[in-house]
């Protein structure tokens, strides 16, 4: 589903000595089917804009929209948006509530009004998506799972309700990297298979280059870039200067070329990018 994003502002406190301005006349388009990166220095207002996506927030002034649906509209029902922006927060983990792992996946599935084999067909497919085996975890204490674990079981809870828009603030904030990589690949996976618009909110710059389609930079509440991820990340200085990278690939590149040598690859982000453009230099050297 497309989104639409106009003039959005958000100012926290108003009229208070702690008057926040967290996002400051916010525009972009993200379209339907399309894997989107946001990322910004702590407080760039990242969380805030990505709570206006679902309703969860109200835009103090601008508009979202759902496709055609204005979100801030009379007589919009906040429940379907939400059933179709799925909205997982930032550690997700400390909001499992439920006695079972299947009671709380079902628990949007249920309030969506499904009957109790809809609901259970939900959870086991959510379960497999994100890669939790059923007959060893629907019975078990989410509060005796490991914090991988739990963060999958809450991105499980959200996947169930089969929403059209999947919104992830830092899903692999605090994971070491064996569980990092298998978060992003499992997110990568459920795009590709269900065609799902995802937004991702990340710090992760690596995660950004390999996976993402458009990148939105945020700073100070203000949308700094809207782009590829080559432009984005063209803007080296720029984002250095806003606490932001380049991807490990690109930084190496430039580096080299810091350095005297010059492998190409232009717009090279990734390792695998990198390597491919150091690789192919050192072959044009010793043919010299
Ligand atoms: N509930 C709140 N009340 C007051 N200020 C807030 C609240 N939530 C966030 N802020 C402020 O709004 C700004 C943007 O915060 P946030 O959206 O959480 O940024 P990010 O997710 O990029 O770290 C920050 O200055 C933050 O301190
Ligand atoms: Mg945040």
């Amino acid at each position: 589903m497309k989104i639409e994003v106009q003039h959005l502002s958000c100012i926290y406190n108003r009229g208070t000595a702690g008057e926040v301005r967290a996002l400051d006349d916010i525009s972009f388009t993200i379209e339907s089917g399309s894997f989107t990166g946001i990322i910004g220095h702590t407080g760039s207002g990242k969380s805030t804009l990505v709570q206006h996506l679902n309703g969860l927030m109200k835009p103090f002034s601008g508009k979202v929209l759902l496709g055609d649906t204005d979100i801030g509209a009379s007589g919009v029902h906040m429940a379907e948006i939400r059933r179709r922006v799925g909205l997982v927060f930032q550690y997700p983990e400390y909001q499992l509530f439920e006695e079972t792992v299947a009671e709380d996946i079902a628990f949007g599935p249920k309030n969506m009004g499904l009957d109790e084999q809809e609901q259970e067909d939900r959870v086991r497919e959510a379960m497999a998506t994100v890669g939790l085996d059923y007959a060893e975890f629907a019975s078990r204490s989410p509060f005796e799972l490991s914090g991988g674990q739990k963060r999958r079981v809450a991105i499980a809870g959200v996947i169930a309700m089969r929403p059209d828009v999947l919104i992830l603030d830092e899903p692999a904030a605090g994971l070491d990297p064996a569980a990092h990589r298998e978060m992003l690949r499992m997110i990568s996976r459920f795009h590709q298979e269900r065609g799902c618009t995802i937004l991702l909110v990340s710090h992760n710059m690596d995660d950004v280059a390999e996976y993402c389609g458009q990148v939105l930079v945020m700073d100070q509440g203000k949308l700094l870039y809207s782009g590829t991820p080559r432009e984005v990340f063209a803007h080296r200085e720029e984002l250095e200067a806003i606490g932001l990278g380049l991807p490990a690939g690109a930084e190496l590149l430039h580096l080299m070329n810091q350095r005297g040598a010059e492998p190409g690859g232009k717009g090279a982000l990734t390792d695998a990018e990198a390597a491919a453009a150091v690789l192919e230099w050192l072959g044009k050297q010793e043919t010299c």
